[in-house]
C-alpha cells in the first residue's frame, strides 16, 4: 500500500497490492487526478478516466502502460537520476563481492561446524578457496551512460580501474559529466573485447533484450564478471549459466533472483535492491510528486 497524499486540491493516489501480484487503486479516493507508483505492474489495471498523470518513482517505466496512457493524453513522469547514487553504490558492492567471493565465503563461514580449533583449520582452506583479485588496473565496461552509468564509471575510475563506456545515444550533458579518462567504445562488441567487468545501465526494450547472448559472451576476456542492476532480460540467463559452468565467466551478480539463477554457486542475486535506500526512495518520491504538482497546477512538463 502506497501513501496517499493530497497536494493542495489535487488528489494523488497510491496502489494497493492484491494477492498474486495484482494491484488496484487504493479505495480512499474515487477519482484521482494522478497516481504515484513504484514497482506495481499497472498493465492490467483499470486506470480511472480522471487520471491525468502517472508518476513512476524510479528510472524505468516498464511497469506503466506508457503507450496506452500517452494515447489517452495521460502524462507519465519518471525520476531519472534520483536513485542513481544508490544504484552506483550497489554496483560497486557487486564488483567487490564478485571479485573477492564474499557471498560464497560468508556462506562457507556460516556453515563451519566444530570447535574453534576445527574452525581455525577450516579458515586456512577458506583462504585458498576464496582468494580473489583486486580492482585497480582492471577494466570496467559500462553499457549505458545515463545518470547511473556515468556515476558508476566515475566511481570506478576513483578506484583505479580503467573504464570504457558505450552508449549510442549519450547526451552532451552526460558526456561532460564523465571523468575525462573514461574512454568511449565504438560498439558493444568493441567494449566487450576489452572488459574484465561489464555493468549494464540500459532499459529493457526490444533492442536490449538478450543483448548479451552466448555469442557476445565468447567475445569477453576469459574470466570476466557481469553485473546487471538494470532489468532482467538484458542478459540471456541460460547463456550466462553455460559460460559460468565452462569457466568463460568468473561470476555474475544481478539484482533479480529467479529459480534458475539463485542457487548457482557463481551467481549472487539480490531482490532488486539497487534503489532501496532511504535517500533514493525520498528523492524519487519528491521528484515525481514535484513534477505532477507542476503539471496539474501549472501545466508545466519538466520530464515525461
Ligand atoms: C528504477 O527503475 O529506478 C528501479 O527499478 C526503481 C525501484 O526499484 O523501484
Amino acid at each position: 500500500m502506497f501513501k496517499i497524499q493530497t497536494l493542495n486540491n489535487i488528489s494523488v493516489v497510491g496502489l494497493e497490492r492484491l494477492p498474486r501480484d495484482r494491484y488496484e487503486i487504493a479505495s480512499e479516493i474515487a477519482h484521482p487526478d494522478a497516481i504515484l507508483v513504484r514497482s506495481a505492474k499497472m498493465h492490467d489495471m483499470d486506470i480511472p478516466e480522471s487520471v491525468q498523470a502517472i508518476g513512476r518513482a524510479g528510472a524505468g517505466t516498464n511497469n506503466v502502460p506508457v503507450a496506452e496512457m500517452t494515447k489517452r493524453g495521460v502524462a507519465v513522469f519518471n525520476a531519472p537520476g534520483a536513485n542513481a547514487n544508490a544504484v552506483k553504490e550497489l554496483v560497486l558492492a557487486g564488483m567487490l563481492l564478485s571479485a573477492r567471493n564474499i557471498a560464497q565465503a560468508w556462506q562457507f563461514s556460516r556453515d563451519l561446524q566444530g570447535d574453534d580449533a576445527a574452525i581455525n583449520e577450516a579458515v586456512e582452506a577458506g583462504k585458498k578457496r576464496f582468494a580473489g583479485f583486486e580492482l585497480p588496473g582492471r577494466t570496467l565496461g559500462v553499457v549505458g551512460l545515463g545518470a547511473i552509468g556515468v556515476k558508476v564509471a566515475n566511481a570506478a575510475r576513483a578506484l583505479g580501474m580503467h573504464v570504457i563506456g558505450y552508449d549510442p545515444t549519450i547526451t552532451v550533458q552526460r558526456a561532460w559529466q564523465l571523468a575525462s579518462d573514461v574512454k568511449q567504445a565504438l560498439s558493444i562488441d568493441d567494449l566487450l573485447t576489452r572488459a574484465d567487468f561489464v555493468t549494464f545501465h540500459v532499459p529493457l526494450t526490444e533492442q536490449t533484450r538478450h543483448m548479451i547472448n552466448a555469442e557476445r559472451i565468447r567475445i569477453l576476456p576469459k574470466g570476466a564478471i557481469l553485473l546487471n542492476f538494470s532489468r532482467q532480460g538484458i542478459l540471456d540467463d541460460e547463456a550466462v549459466i553455460a559460460a559460468l559452468d565452462s569457466g568463460q565467466l568468473y561470476a555474475y551478480c544481478c539484482d533479480f533472483p529467479s529459480n534458475r539463477l539463485k542457487d548457482h554457486p557463481r551467481i549472487v542475486t539480490l531482490p532488486h535492491l539497487g534503489a532501496s535506500t532511504r535517500e533514493a526512495e525520498d528523492n524519487c518520491a519528491i521528484m515525481v510528486a514535484d513534477q505532477i504538482r507542476d503539471y496539474l497546477e501549472d501545466g508545466n512538463i519538466s520530464n515525461s
